[in-house]
Parts: structure tokens; sequence; C-alpha cells
């Protein structure tokens, strides 16, 4: 098909419109808005997924990572079917999410119990609150920028611009419009990797943190992995100071069989996880110490954080999750983690060939695209580059990309599933190198941090 991006006649134009007439601006979920029309998928296998008008690009970004098996995987297309007809939803527990658990359980040391929720967002928030439950404390520590889902608490500072955000120590300043401001108050920020300033900013909360939150990658600081002593700092602090250590797997969990917390040596006292554990369904949970872990326990009447949910561990989800799950083996991940350092090569490949500069970090599956020159470690590297014209930049690769057969992100990430191959790597290479090439053609070299 040759229907290209953006086209008023297309069929996705016209779903829009009517869109527009039962959401507020067209859309129902921030991240697969697009301007000027959001386009919508009508099929997906593997790797490719396929608009309403019949144009079929490779999936590099995976309904943002969650698709580790690229879609309707046959073992995950099988399990659902074999569930659906058997119920969808109870009040009883079932089997299955005792079988997803053990899978998940054995893969890294401190994930000694588990509980599920429905969501990356939730998992988060419920971890916030057994921290807070544990210690009787109400702040909270987490990197400037890094995105934790949608948690009031987990939201502060996610986009702070130079006016607000504070010169000696990050300020805290609410997202959303409205958030209070006590809530900012109990959320200290600190800059990801930078040691000196977090150590300065956390002593002086000493004795007042529940938790320190940490994503080992977090794509919005340019996909920089956290360093050895930065993961140090906040596991020493956390435990001197009786706080726990949240580490945030939603998305790392796809690096290693055990997540990120294997390959790097991090002994969080609580991880969360979602994503690629519910094999392309609503999922989250949280995998800790027995210790922390308690906070969550009725076993002895009102746990000290209550935690349910309607649909949690919903037989659906858990039936994914089980055959996704039995697929995320250690082979599978070396294979897909070779793939990703191939494409992290053939992005950087081809903006050298036309000439852009860009960074291209990113671990394991993950690839992370920043513009300008300068490699970007905290958020406000990232947010300098993006305000110097990279975030436009970005923008208008990702729309060309479209046209060249590539789904990519507009914030800069992407990331590879096991249906790739290096076929699909060479595509991107040339996607890339065509679309930047264009955009120089087009006159927006201006654009280039
Ligand atoms: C690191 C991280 N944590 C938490 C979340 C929230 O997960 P969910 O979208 O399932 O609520 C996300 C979502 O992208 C994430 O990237």
């Amino acid at each position: 098909m040759t229907v290209r991006f953006p086209d008023p006649s297309s069929r996705s134009a016209a779903l829009f419109e009517r869109a527009k007439r039962v959401f507020p601006g067209g859309s129902t979920r921030g991240q697969t808005y697009m301007r000027p029309y959001m386009i919508y998928a009508r099929e997906a296998k593997g790797c490719r997924i396929t608009d309403v008008d019949g144009v079929e690009r490779i999936d590099f970004i995976n309904n943002f990572t969650t698709q580790l098996h690229g879609h309707s995987h046959p073992a995950i297309v099988a399990a659902l079917q074999a569930q659906a007809g058997k119920g969808t939803g109870f009040n009883f527990a079932t089997e299955a999410e005792i079988e997803l658990a053990e899978l998940i359980q054995p893969r890294a040391k401190s994930f000694e119990r588990i509980r599920f929720c429905n969501t990356g967002t939730e998992a988060v928030m419920h971890a916030i609150k057994a921290a807070r439950a544990l210690s009787g404390r109400p702040k909270i520590a987490k990197c400037e920028g890094v995105y934790h889902g949608a948690y009031d608490y987990a939201e502060v500072s996610l986009d702070p611009d130079p006016q607000a955000w504070g010169r000696d120590e990050p300020a805290s300043v609410g997202f959303a419009k409205g958030a209070p401001e006590r809530m900012s108050e109990d959320v200290v920020m600190v800059p990801f990797n930078d040691v000196e300033t977090t150590r300065r900013v956390l002593e002086k909360y000493r004795g007042e943190l529940a938790a320190f939150v940490l994503d080992a990658v977090p794509s919005r600081c340019g996909g920089r992995r956290v360093s050895p002593a930065y993961a140090a700092l906040a596991r020493d602090y956390t435990r001197r100071e009786g706080a726990l250590l949240i580490l945030d797997e939603v998305v790392t969990f796809r690096l290693g069989t055990g997540g990120a917390q294997t390959l790097y040596g991090i002994e969080p006292d609580i991880t969360t996880l979602g994503k690629i554990i519910g094999g392309g369904l609503a999922v989250g949970a949280l995998a800790g110490t027995t210790a922390a872990m308690a906070a969550f326990d009725q076993s002895a009447g009102k746990a000290a954080v209550p935690q349910s949910g309607t649909f949690t561990a919903n037989p659906l989800t858990m039936a994914a999750g089980i055959a996704s799950m039995k697929l995320v083996t250690k082979d599978t991940l070396d294979r897909l983690n070779a793939l990703g350092e191939k494409a992290r090569g053939a992005v950087r490949e081809a903006f050298r060939a036309a000439g852009v500069t860009a960074q291209v970090f990113g671990e394991g599956s993950l690839v992370v695209i920043t513009f300008g020159a300068a490699p970007p470690e905290t958020y406000r590297d990232v947010y300098l580059a993006n305000a110097a014209g990279g975030a436009q930049a970005m923008e208008e690769l990702w729309k060309r990309l479209l046209n060249h057969g590539v789904l990519w992100s507009t914030t800069g990430l992407g990331c590879l599933s096991t249906p790739m191959g290096e076929t699909e790597v060479a595509h991107l290479g040339e996607a890339m190198l065509a679309s930047l090439r264009e955009m120089k053609a087009d006159g927006l070299e201006r654009l280039f941090p």
C-alpha cells in the first residue's frame, strides 16, 4: 500500500474525525496520540503491524516494550483461546496465578513473594504505599524526569523546565495541573547517576524517607544504564536508613531472565514489574523480600496495605503471562540483546552516513535516540537537547520512518521483539538513513541541536 502519512483521505484520518466526537481531543490514550491524526491498527502478527489503510510496518515499539514475543505469538494466542472458553474473571483464585508467580519467582534472589495487579502504575503505587506503611514515613526519593507511571507521587518532576527545576538540588514540581503542592513536598528529587548531588540531597533527608524509587535504564535519561556507584548509593542509603529500595523493572525486566537487577547486581526490597510478564495483556506485579511484601499480608487481619482490584490476576492475563514467561529463556534474550546491539550500531551508522549528530544508547533490546552532540546522562541533558530542536527533529524523523515501513516512538525509544532478525535490523538502518536524508533535503537541518 502506498498511503503516506499524513494523508487526509486515509481511513485513519476519517476514524480520527469520528473519534473526536467521543474522546476529548479525539484520543483515549496519550501514547497513541499523533498529529495531525492518529493511525489506527487493523492487525499485527510477529514483528509487523498493519494499519486500517493496509500499510504494513515493522513494529519497533511493541506497545511500548510490552510485546517481547511480537504480536499474536501462537503459544500466547492458544493459551488465550483455551482460557476464554473457561471464563475470564472469577471471585475465586486460580491455579494459573500461582503458576505465573512460580515462573517469575526463581528469576531473581529478591523475588521471595509476589503480588499481581493490572498495570505498572499500580505496581509502583502499591510499592510506595508498602514503603510508607513499613517505615511510617511519608516521603520518597525519585530521579528527576524519570517515568514510573501515573500515580501522582510518581509523576512529580516528570517534565520540569529550567525555570522550575531548581539549581543546587532538583526542585519537586507537580506534573498534572492541580496536583497538590503538599504532595510534591513528599517527593524528594535527585539527579540520575549524579552520585555527589544525590548523596548530598539524601543526607539532608536522613530519617525521613520511606523509599528510593529507581529505574536502572530510564529511557528519559537517554537510555543510559545506572552506574554501579549510583546503584550502590541507593542500596546502601536505603538499607542504612530503614527505607525500601524500589527498583522499577516494568521495562527493564526484558533485559535479562532476572531483569536488570541480576545483570547489574542490584538487590532491591521490592521490584515493580509489568509489560512482558502479561504476554501482551494488561498487567503489573510486585516482587520483593518476604519482609517487604508482608505489608500486603492479610492472613492475620487487615493488611498494612490492602491491595486488590477487580481484574487483578484475571485468568486471561495469567494465561497469556504463563505462555509469555515460558518463552523468556536465557538463549532467547541473549539472541535478542545481541540483535539490540546490532540495531544500535545500524542506527548510529545511519546517523553517521547522513551527517547528523545524535546519541544512540539503550541496553539489551532497547534503543534510545537523542539528537545532539553531547552524550546524555540525566533528564536535564535530554531536556536541553530536545529544547534545542531535538524533540521536533525526533517527531519529524518518526513521521518519515512511518513512510519507510518503521514504527518507532516519538520520544526516541525503540525496542526489538523476538520474531525480528538481521533482515529487520537492516531495514531499520536503511529506513533511518533514508528518513534523515529526506529531512535534510526538506531543509530541516535547522532542527538538529
Ligand atoms: C519504567 C516504567 N514504570 C512504570 C510504568 C507504568 O506502567 P503502565 O503503563 O502499565 O501503567 C511504565 C510505563 O511505560 C514505565 O515505563
